[in-house]
């Protein structure tokens, strides 16, 4: 993946932290996410080393680094590292940048264990997860954390379908790859905040070659992953806790159970991910229902995927299979026929029928104040994993 940062010569990522009220922002921002959506005790980063994979110009490091920890970093592109000294130097923080490596995560060597493991953005494309997340856990000590974003299926099919349908107008219109995604969805990113450019955007989003259906997971698939690992979900955003739960505090659940029940929580969110709203869940569902929508959204990331303007049928299959994940979730949401995901599904399924049209009609299923104008799904998890350590009996004296 980071070859593609290399030979398109851009940050995906940089916020410009040049004065103090951009840093101030920044800092406001990652500390919210922090500490009010992950619930990290901001005092855990004091005198801790953290480990980051691909932290880009760091700006993520640096907030760990003002929050008092010790920064080792891993970042393959060289490029990234002269920003990533001029901010540590600029902020002060020169003593806390205790190593800089011009390394892969699969190529990184290290003795050292650490606090915190962190691999935000990228990991997902390093291989199988079944790979990284075992890599992810043999940097963590006892009492470690790794902190993980990773896109996923159910949340991505927007993402997707506005990846695909850009690439295949520029293709099918003679157009600059930029010059599509502005005519269709440059209205729809004005409308939001954002700290870096629409090409940046563009190129790290909509054009990138690396988001493709093999790099997307299940999250369900990660906490079981992480599971075998010896990891337990410590936090996650969006949130997978128990709704409602009741339990007397004393009760004890074993490691198997609290899998089984956060991994189930991802099920049943699935169609919140896809809207990037909450969507309610029937209650009366079959226990079957959820993993067969967990496998139709899977196809249906995989038909869209393989879009291709020069080939019909590539639109009929996605057509068929998007069918079938509408019908499965008539099955599974509450009040579906009248529900806002029914209309986004509508619209999905509207914009690929004229997919063939020019770019500046397709822009009108974008427009803000259509829902896919408005709603972006939500395409990435991020996930926060702790080693339970045992209570050693030699260690409690009495
Ligand atoms: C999308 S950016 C994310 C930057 C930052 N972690 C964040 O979340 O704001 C991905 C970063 O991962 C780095 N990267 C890509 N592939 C990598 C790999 N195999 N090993 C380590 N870093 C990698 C890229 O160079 C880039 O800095």
């Amino acid at each position: 993946m980071f070859r593609y940062y290399v030979a398109e010569n851009f940050n995906p990522t940089y916020a410009r932290l040049e004065n103090a009220d951009r840093l101030s922002d920044f800092m406001a921002q990652r500390l919210f996410m922090l500490q009010n959506r992950l619930h990290l005790p901001l005092q855990m980063w004091a005198d801790r080393s953290v480990l980051e994979f691909g932290p880009a110009a760091g700006e993520n490091a640096l907030v760990n680094a003002l929050l008092g920890a010790y920064i080792y970093l891993v970042e393959p592109v060289e490029a990234f590292h002269e920003k990533i000294r001029d901010y540590f130097t600029t902020w002060g923080q020169d003593h806390r940048l205790k190593q800089l490596t011009a390394s892969t995560f699969n190529e990184f060597q290290t003795d050292k264990r650490f606090t915190m493991v962190i691999a935000e953005g990228f990991v997902y494309t390093t291989g199988p997860a079944e790979q990284w997340t075992r890599r992810l856990a043999s940097f963590c000590n006892e009492q470690g954390f790794i902190l993980v974003s990773f896109p996923v299926i159910s949340g991505f099919l927007i993402e997707m379908l506005q990846s695909r349908i850009c690439r295949m107008a520029a293709e099918r219109y003679n157009l600059d790859k930029f010059q599509a995604a502005d005519l269709i969805l440059g209205a729809k990113w004005q409308s939001i905040p954002h700290s870096r450019s629409f090409e940046s955007w563009a190129n790290d989003v909509l054009f990138h070659p690396f988001i493709r259906h093999e790099s997307l997971n299940h999250p369900d698939d990660i906490i079981k992953l992480m599971y075998n690992a010896g990891l337990d979900l410590y936090a996650s955003w969006p949130l997978l806790a128990k709704p409602y739960d009741v339990t007397w505090i004393r009760k004890t659940p074993s490691r198997e159970n609290l899998c089984n029940d956060y991994a189930a929580a991802a099920l049943a969110l699935q169609p919140s991910l896809l809207l990037g709203q909450p969507v309610p869940v029937k209650s009366d569902i079959t226990s079957t229902i959820l993993p067969s929508l967990r496998d139709v959204l899977e196809k249906e990331l995989r038909a869209l995927d393989a879009l291709n303007a020069n080939d019909e049928t590539t639109l009929e299959k996605v057509l068929d299979v998007h069918g079938r994940s509408c019908e499965l979730l008539t099955n599974i949401v509450t009040g579906y026929n009248e529900s806002p995901l029914a209309k986004m599904m509508h619209e999905v399924e509207m914009c690929l029928r004229h997919a063939k049209e020019s770019p500046e009609k397709i822009s009108s299923y974008f427009h803000p104040g259509q829902l896919l104008g408005d709603l972006w799904g939500s395409p990435n998890f991020y996930m926060v994993f702790h080693r339970a350590a045992p209570v050693k009996k030699s260690t409690l004296k009495s």
